[in-house]
């Protein structure tokens, strides 16, 4: 397993659910994290709610200091915020959770993607960066919730390059009960992204906040 301690997480977009809720069980399982958003004053707010020693500034300075940098932000704002940050985020393994989803009546849905999915587009406006699809189906709500000790789930793990989805599977395991594991190529990326769909659908049917779960492996 990658030896991920000490690593520094940069989460852009962290002042939302998702982003919270990883800081949070980053920043507890020992990792510097750095909070990221478009107002330096929102991501230190974020940043004191999380505690553990989490910080916060506006998202070109976490993506310039992290280690390694999650992409937390909606995918309406997604392709833009990448486009500004390119620079940055060169030489860095770039973590993408963005589910390009829309909602009607009858749900969520997977959004057609031109470049095929979320992360595939931020590997091709990031041609300097190593980029990494994961963490589409944890739920910030389980993040969050200090009565959740353990996260009964594995994470997914997409991406082109051998060492950086290592780290992210490693770092994934730093949530108790997670496990990390490599979910193919990133032009696979796609059906992970849409299947979070199928998990909202699975959450509003059973009121539960679920998780997949990988076998023989
Ligand atoms: N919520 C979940 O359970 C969950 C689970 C798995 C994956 N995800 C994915 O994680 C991402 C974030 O989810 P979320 O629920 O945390 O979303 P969110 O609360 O709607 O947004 C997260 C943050 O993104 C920033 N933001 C919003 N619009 C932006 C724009 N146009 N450009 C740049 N930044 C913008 C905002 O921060 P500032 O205003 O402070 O800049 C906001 O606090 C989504 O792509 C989602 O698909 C979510």
């Amino acid at each position: 397993m990658t030896d991920v301690n000490g690593l520094s997480i940069g989460i852009l977009g962290g002042t939302g659910d998702q982003g919270k809720g990883l800081a949070r069980r980053f920043a507890l399982a020992g990792h510097p994290v750095l909070i990221g958003s478009r107002s330096a004053r929102r991501a230190q707010e974020a940043a004191e709610s999380v505690g553990a020693g989490a910080t916060g500034d506006e998202n070109a300075a976490v993506a310039s200091q992290a280690g390694l940098v999650i992409v937390a932000v909606p995918y309406d704002g997604h392709k833009a915020l990448l486009e500004s940050l390119r620079a940055e985020l060169a030489g860095k393994i770039v973590v993408d959770c963005v589910n390009p989803l829309g909602f009607d009546k009858q749900g969520a849905y997977a959004l057609p993607v031109e470049e095929g999915s979320a992360a595939q587009q931020a590997a091709a406006v990031l041609t300097e960066s190593r980029v990494v699809a994961a963490f589409h189906h944890v739920s910030a709500v389980v993040l969050m919730d200090p009565s959740v000790e353990k996260v009964d789930l594995d994470v997914l793990v997409l991406g082109d390059d051998r060492e950086a989805t290592s780290t992210v599977q490693a770092l994934a395991e730093a949530i108790p009960g997670v496990r990390g594991v490599y979910g193919g190529r990133l032009r696979n990326a796609c059906q992970v992204e849409a299947l979070t769909a199928n998990i909202i659908s699975i959450n509003r049917r059973y009121k539960a906040h679920a998780g997949l779960r990988v076998t023989d492996i």
